[in-house]
């Protein structure tokens, strides 16, 4: 019986007007989650909703107007009682009323946040879906974005930084188009992008370096992984003190204006910052494996940082529809890893058979017609 002394799960979770939902209400304890149910019943929109309690845009990567169920009257809402490490809170988030654009109002405990980034400050997830196979043969910013969710995870201010440089960096490009060239204002925004973004590159190589050991290892059958952050600002940090990257930084900065407003964005930064996966046992590198493989080394990584993190900020697992597409051998691996690590792992799929073997550790629910309905095996 694995122990399950420290860790972070899912209480109550709740759902207005969400996607395919009208109201949904369901309690869970901290045990695995098995949400089984045929074609478009409305399980991942149960793991959407879910994955809208940490910051970003969600499992989907949706708008947020697309979260709202269609025609209803009623503004989306995710509420749900996380259980933490210090004691049991109450989030929330839902449609801002008071915004036409994409924006979210956070609720923690009653009062209301400043974005979505508190979240993560409360508790982490992470998460899988089929659409993340792709992640070595998409563009560089969906691997930030995937390693970002794990930074999340690791290091909870890490989504109000990453945010505020990406504020400062939007308002820079602004002013550079508009051709309003305020020095002062224009220094402010880069001593923010200095400092805010040489502390995402310090989060990140953080975790790169913590995970690389873990990651090294594998978790048979998933292979063992070697993992490289590249970047201009990955290499001031490795080769000097923090405080003189930060400078490295702003000079870039300054020089890069004229550019920078032709071309918007920013010439260097951890916004270009990307990540290089090897498979171990081939040394190859894993936009050039088979699709399997690729599967896999997703996989792998995902693990290794919920390994990594049990112990100190346990996440909560999300793993839409993966196992059906495993075989049996890495499906075992999958189940018991999750069962060692006793981590919440919400799992999807449309064959309650496959999830047979966690019958006496999962909870299972039956989605449909908009309802999630318990049951067991026989
Ligand atoms: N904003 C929305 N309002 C109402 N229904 C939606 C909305 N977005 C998606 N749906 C419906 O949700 C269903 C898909 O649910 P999904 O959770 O993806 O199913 P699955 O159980 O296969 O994972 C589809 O029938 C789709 O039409
Ligand atoms: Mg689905």
């Amino acid at each position: 019986m694995q122990e399950r002394a420290a860790g972070v799960s899912v209480g109550k979770l709740s759902l207005t007007a969400f996607r395919s939902y009208d109201q949904l209400r369901l309690g869970v304890d901290r045990r695995p989650v098995v949400l089984t149910g045929s074609n478009g019943a409305g399980k991942t929109n149960l793991l959407e909703a879910l994955s809208c309690l940490s910051p970003g845009r969600g499992l989907r990567g949706a708008r947020l107007t697309d979260l709202g169920k269609r025609g209803a009257a009623a503004p989306w809402a995710v509420a749900a009682e996380v259980d933490t490490i210090d004691g049991p809170i109450r989030i929330g988030t839902s449609a801002d009323p008071e915004s036409v654009g994409d924006r979210r109002t956070v609720r923690i405990d009653g009062g209301t946040a400043r974005g979505p980034a508190a979240l993560a400050e409360v508790f982490s997830m992470i998460w899988l879906t089929p659409a993340m196979d792709g992640l070595f043969r998409e563009s560089s910013s969906s691997r930030r974005r995937f390693f970002d969710r794990l930074v999340f995870a690791h290091d909870p201010l890490h989504a109000r930084r990453l945010g505020a440089y990406e504020r400062a960096m939007r308002e820079r490009a602004r002013l550079l188009k508009e051709g309003r060239r305020d020095p002062a204002w224009l220094s402010a925004l880069e001593e923010t992008m200095a400092e805010t973004g040489i502390a995402v590159a310090a989060a990140r190589r953080d975790l790169a370096d913590r995970l690389s050991p873990v990651l090294a290892e594998g978790i048979a059958p998933f292979p063992g992984a070697g993992l490289t952050l590249e970047g201009s600002l990955e290499t001031w940090i490795a080769e000097m003190p923090a405080v003189d990257a930060e400078q490295r930084f702003r000079d870039s900065l300054e020089a890069s204006r004229p550019r920078d407003a032709e071309a918007g964005g920013a010439a260097e930064g951890p916004h270009r910052t990307d990540l290089a996966v090897v498979h171990r046992e081939t040394g190859m590198e894993a936009y050039l494996c088979s699709t399997g493989q690729q599967k896999s080394l997703v996989i792998a990584l995902l693990l290794a940082a919920a390994r990594l993190e049990a112990r100190r900020r346990p996440p909560v697992l999300l793993f839409d529809d993966v196992v059906a597409h495993l075989d049996e051998s890495h499906r075992t691996a999958l189940f018991s890893t999750v069962l060692e690590l006793g981590l919440q792992a919400w799992m999807t799929g449309t064959d309650d058979d496959l999830f047979r073997p966690l019958a006496a550790e999962a909870q299972m629910f039956h989605i449909g017609d908009g309802q999630a309905r318990r049951h067991e095996f026989v």
